[in-house]
């Protein structure tokens, strides 16, 4: 297997290349705007025998997914799975958005994905391979604090639809994850926070805050032959947090 990864240095991404890893044989484009601890994952995955090639960027930056690519075509020869993970995150009141802000958010979380799969569209129509891209329960309900990273969610949940449909008669299947709360390495110091954790893990059916684990298991299912006839799909690993959303809201009768 040769996969694409994005936003591998930590978290989800991280959790994602160790799952696919399990291949023994698969190797890895690993894509990160932090050096160190993508160098130090690289180093971990080629001591187990893995060719690991890394591209240090901001995927903002359009030619970014592009040199991802072509380095896949030249160092691997091709390309079977994109995951396209690596996300940003902003909170605050759509009234207080800037304009840049807007921007890059979109351009993060929702262009790379595009530029990605359009970039090695050949070479995953040679393999019939496939795309995961992350996106997030905030892309399906609008949360309070989560201002334009819920609707650049929402737009990638659909721009995966949207290229499922089109690449589909190409053999290329395009899905998505929507993680729900996850202790990942951008979480991680808020979830030190015990009363908090505890608040979250009460609203959750499953009672427990998901874990980077959690959701790797999900994206390399999907990318996975098993996964042969899933396409346009959104796997949402929320520990059922989603279903609780509109019965709160209609905890009364009227
Ligand atoms: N943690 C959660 O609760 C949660 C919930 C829903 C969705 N997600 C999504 O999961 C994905 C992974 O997030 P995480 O929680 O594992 O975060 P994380 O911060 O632990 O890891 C994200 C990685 O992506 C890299 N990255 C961020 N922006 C980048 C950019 N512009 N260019 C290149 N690399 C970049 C970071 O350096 C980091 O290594 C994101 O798309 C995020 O929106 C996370």
């Amino acid at each position: 297997m040769k996969a694409i990864v994005t936003g591998a240095a930590n978290g989800i991404g991280r959790a994602t290349v160790l799952r696919l890893a399990q291949a023994k044989t698969a190797s890895f484009v690993l894509v990160d705007m932090a050096a160190e601890p993508l160098e130090r994952l690289a180093a971990e995955l080629r001591q187990n025998g893995h060719q690991v090639d890394t591209l240090v960027g901001d995927v903002s930056d359009r030619t970014v997914p592009e040199k991802a690519v072509d380095l896949a075509r030249a160092a691997m020869a091709g390309v079977d799975v994109i995951v396209s993970n690596a996300g940003t995150f902003s909170s605050g009141p759509l009234k207080d958005t800037s304009v840049e802000d807007f921007d890059y958010l979109f351009a993060v979380n929702t262009r790379t994905t595009w530029l990605l799969g359009k970039a090695a569209h050949p070479m995953l129509k040679a393999s019939r391979g496939c795309i995961v891209a992350t996106a997030s329960i905030a892309g399906i309900d609008p949360q309070p604090p989560y201002g334009s990273y819920s609707a650049s969610k929402a737009a990638l949940i659909m721009l995966v639809r949207q290229m499922a449909n089109e690449w589909g008669p190409d053999g290329i299947r395009c899905n998505c994850v929507s993680p729900g709360p996850t202790v990942t390495g951008r979480t991680a110091a808020f979830y030190q926070n015990k009363v908090a954790t505890a608040d979250r893990e009460a609203k959750i059916p499953l009672r427990r805050i998901g874990a980077s684990e959690d959701i790797a298991n999900a994206i390399a299912f999907l990318a996975s032959p098993e996964a042969a006839y899933i396409s346009g799909a959104n796997l949402i690993v929320d520990g059922a947090l989603g279903t609780t959303m509109l019965p709160g809201f209609a905890s009364y009768t009227v």
